[in-house]
């Protein structure tokens, strides 16, 4: 092998091993991206009626524990999923639909009593 042919080779073997990285990182990602909404289910979330049609609406998104981590009455869950249209072009719901998840969130999620005293902040309030 002449001395340009071990180049060629060399330059070829490098772009061989960057192509497979790449390969590799995109399945990783397109992996990560199927899975990690989905390793969560409905039966992890407190029992009611609406809970699944709740869990699915919101996890076409976002994972269902960044919903569970809240806590809120009627309104202020109206107001997020205004907030979530609005800002996140969350695709509006039918009247009964959004009926039934406001049902479930309401008696799920309830307002907490905030530690320490400091009150509560509804997160969608601050504008
Ligand atoms: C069309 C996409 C979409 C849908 C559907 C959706 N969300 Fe969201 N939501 C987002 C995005 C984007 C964020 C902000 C980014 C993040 O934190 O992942 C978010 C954030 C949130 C937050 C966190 C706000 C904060 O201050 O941390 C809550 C609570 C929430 N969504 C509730 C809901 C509920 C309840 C539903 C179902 C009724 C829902 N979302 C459906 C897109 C969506």
């Amino acid at each position: 092998m002449t001395y340009s042919h071990a180049i060629a080779a060399a330059r070829l073997a490098r772009l061989l091993l960057f192509v497979t990285i790449g390969i590799a990182l995109s399945a990783s990602v397109a992996v990560a991206q199927t899975f990690t909404p989905r390793d969560e289910s409905p039966e992890e979330f407190p029992a009611g009626a609406g809970r699944d049609e709740t869990f699915y609406t919101c996890t076409a998104c976002h994972g269902f524990k960044l919903v569970a981590a809240q806590g809120m009455n009627r309104r202020q869950w109206d107001d997020s999923i205004n907030w979530m249209m609005e800002k996140h072009r969350m695709p509006p719901l039918e009247a009964k639909e959004r009926d039934a998840v406001l049902n479930y969130l309401e008696a799920a999620f309830p307002p907490r009593a905030p530690a320490g005293g400091g009150g509560f902040q509804n997160p969608f309030m601050k504008r």
